[in-house]
């Protein structure tokens, strides 16, 4: 029986024209990174099951990990995402570290959901966290980073928004105002991140099943209508909520003076699926009505480290995916065309004897930080053009008998249809053109 052709459900092949848009997004997200000074790292792909136990989640652990026992008896998992990973490599070094701490990468990660647009089983996620900032300033700068990410692609507060809350705000209002249990405020939380997908009836049906009295409901149904910073604010000292209030609203205005605002959208129902949050959780929103999905995810976590028994370090990051992201740029048109590769000379040349002369020269480029290809084979004039075209080269180089004899080549420029001969022994000559 022949083999299956086709990927394992849910991941996919990077052919050269896919793996250069990968490319060209891991190097904006690099350079982006870098420029906050974030500093890159990575971890093992397998972790024992027991950290993201800790605290990722019911619905990672239950649903989506990809997890076996090995040789030696350890349950083990294909990371399904990078924080937990993160907060163990923290653990390690951050009390000999001067913080903050600015890290980030790139890793593919593994889950097992129902592959559907935006939706596969591997990806890849910029992670960009920082740890032991200032008050309220590493939320304000992890904002920032992610904003400067989005406007390096070319997009800007036409394409996408940040949906944002605290879950101290989240907190206050079911523990302490609504006087639900842990155990409740748990079912709340699950209740809220669903709130926009279903019907008011089934919201209300799972409201009822939690147990609460209808004080608390009143409460319940008034948060879910907060629309504003402002909104929540009034509601939170209207309930004397006054520290919570006076909290969050420093951090507004750390957002406004680090030119946010217009990006910025206070919702009430962004709670965030991974239980580790316990500060701002966000949420940034493709503004496009073909694709109204969250592009990326983060918020702040101040007790991750304590699984560690280690003291606590307040971090924050988010994580931002490569199908939702390219989905984003393809539907606003900001992907630039990547169909074919970049390279800067085809050496060809037309005759079998130029062989050798040919490879030389093309040695002798390449050693001056330029992308050569070779024909490696005698070439019609009728087929180094359209070849040429494929590979995406600025120059072609030709080469007959005759120049051979003359010690001469043929440089042409594509774009100019300039051609020049040229002596091969004058390779200041050739660079100085193709440099031009
Ligand atoms: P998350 O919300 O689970 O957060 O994932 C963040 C982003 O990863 C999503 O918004 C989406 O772009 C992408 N993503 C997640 N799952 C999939 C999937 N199955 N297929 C395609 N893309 C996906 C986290 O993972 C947190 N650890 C992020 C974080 C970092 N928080 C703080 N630091």
């Amino acid at each position: 029986m022949a083999l299956n052709k086709q990927p394992y459900r849910g991941t996919r092949d990077f052919f050269p024209k896919d793996k250069r848009v990968r490319d060209y997004l891991f190097a904006v997200m690099t350079k982006t990174a870098e420029s906050f000074g974030y500093e890159s790292y990575d971890g093992p792909l397998l972790e024992e099951v027991e950290l993201y136990k800790a605290k990722s989640g019911e619905e990672l652990i239950n649903e989506q990990i990809y997890s076996f026992t090995d040789r030696g008896e350890r349950f083990v998992a294909i990371r399904p995402e990078m924080t937990p990973t993160l907060a163990r490599m923290v653990a390690q070094i951050h009390r000999e570290s001067s913080k903050p701490l600015r890290w980030f990468s790139i890793p593919n990660l593994m889950r097992y959901e129902k592959p559907q647009r935006g939706r596969v089983r591997e990806h890849w996620q910029l992670n960009c966290d920082v740890f032991g900032c200032p008050g309220r300033l590493g939320e304000v700068e992890i904002l920032q980073v992610a904003v400067e990410l989005f406007q390096s692609y070319g997009a800007n507060s036409t394409h996408f928004e940040i949906l944002l809350n605290d879950r101290a705000i989240a907190d206050a209002v079911f523990k302490t105002m609504m006087k639900a249990t842990s155990e409740q405020t748990h079912r709340l939380y699950k209740i809220v991140d669903k709130a926009k997908k279903i019907t008011h009836e089934a919201l209300q049906k799972m409201f009822g099943e939690v147990g609460l009295d209808s004080v608390a409901e009143n409460i319940f149904y008034s948060y879910l209508q907060l629309k504003t910073f402002d909104e929540v604010k009034i509601f939170l000292e209207k309930n004397e909520q006054n520290e919570i209030a006076e909290l969050f609203s420093i951090f507004v205005e750390f957002t406004k003076k680090a030119g946010l605002s217009e990006y910025l959208k206070y919702d009430p129902t962004i709670v965030r699926g991974l239980d580790y949050y316990t500060g701002i959780v966000f949420e940034i929103f493709d503004k496009h009505p073909d694709n109204r999905r969250a592009l990326c995810g983060g918020g702040a976590y101040a007790n991750l480290l304590q699984i560690f028994n280690e003291e606590p370090l307040p971090g924050v990051g988010f994580g931002l995916g490569d199908v939702t992201l390219r989905d984003f740029l393809e539907v606003h048109k900001l992907l630039p065309n990547l169909d074919i590769p970049v390279n800067d000379v085809f050496v060809t040349f037309q005759e079998d004897d130029c062989l050798d002369a040919a490879l030389k020269l093309a040695q002798l480029l390449r050693k001056n930080n330029l992308k050569i290809v070779t024909s490696l084979e005698p070439l019609k004039f009728k087929k180094v053009f359209p070849t040429a075209e494929k590979k995406g080269v600025k120059f072609v180089t030709l080469m007959g008998s005759d120049e051979l004899a003359k010690n001469q080549i043929q440089l042409k420029n594509l774009a100019s249809k300039e051609q020049h001969t040229l002596n091969l022994s004058d390779v200041e000559e050739i660079l100085k053109i193709i440099k031009a």
